[in-house]
């Protein structure tokens, strides 16, 4: 079977690539608003795309496209809106103990309430940006925004990492990251998830 994308729905291509795109890591990102709120939201078209200099990429789409005449109107996520505010982020890394917290912070919350308290979990402060960190992650990543490609309805946020807090239980000698220890999840089809600690196994690259 060949998809031609131009004469497929928007919904199908999204059950096709959300299916077969897998596991993604989640981001989950916390902002401040221009009203001082802060907001906190996960989004797992999420990657990191480098480290010289050190680099994330995560998509956040439109809260809501609507048409008046001719014009198109697209209402950004809470998170988008405040990033093109303050230019600032923290990606919080989602371990398995901190899944329902997670999911809970997807809900459509008005902007004038802080998923935070919502869904209980603790703002800590950053030391390089202003939005805080969630406390309970083992890895924050504190970002500053390099850039915001939109291509249609997609919006693609770059940004640079400029400071890591780790959890002292996460890192090894040598900053080598302990899989058990963070146990990440990745999001799979549907509401489907996935651990990253089953199942691991181990290929040296070859040298010529
Ligand atoms: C695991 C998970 C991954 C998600 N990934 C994305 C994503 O990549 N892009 C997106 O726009 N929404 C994604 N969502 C939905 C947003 O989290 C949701 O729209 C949220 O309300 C946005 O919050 P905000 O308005 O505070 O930014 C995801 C939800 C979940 C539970």
């Amino acid at each position: 079977m060949f998809v031609n994308c131009k004469e497929t729905t928007t919904q199908d291509l999204y059950k096709i690539l959300i299916g077969s795109i897998v596991p993604r890591p989640i981001a989950w990102v916390s902002t401040v608003g221009s009203n001082g709120l802060n907001n906190l939201a996960p989004f797992s078209f999420f990657n990191c795309f480098g480290v010289d200099p050190p680099m994330v990429g995560f998509a956040p789409a439109f809260k809501s496209i609507t048409r008046d005449g001719d014009e198109l109107i697209r209402v950004p996520k809470d998170t988008l809106r405040n990033i093109i505010d303050t230019k600032e982020f923290v990606v919080n890394l989602v371990s398995r103990k901190l899944t329902e917290q997670m999911n809970k912070s997807s809900a459509e919350y008005p902007p004038d309430v802080s998923e935070f308290e919502k869904v209980g979990v603790t703002p800590a402060p950053s030391l390089k940006v202003k939005p805080p960190r969630v406390a309970e992650s083992l890895v924050n990543l504190e970002c500053t925004l390099i850039q915001i490609i939109q291509h249609g309805n997609n919006n693609l946020v770059l940004g640079e990492i400029v400071g890591i807090h780790l959890d002292e239980n996460v890192i090894t000698e040598k900053h080598h990251i302990n899989n058990d220890v963070l146990q990440a999840v990745g999001r799979m089809s549907g509401s489907c998830y996935t651990t990253t600690t089953d199942g691991l196994f181990e290929m040296i690259r070859p040298t010529l």
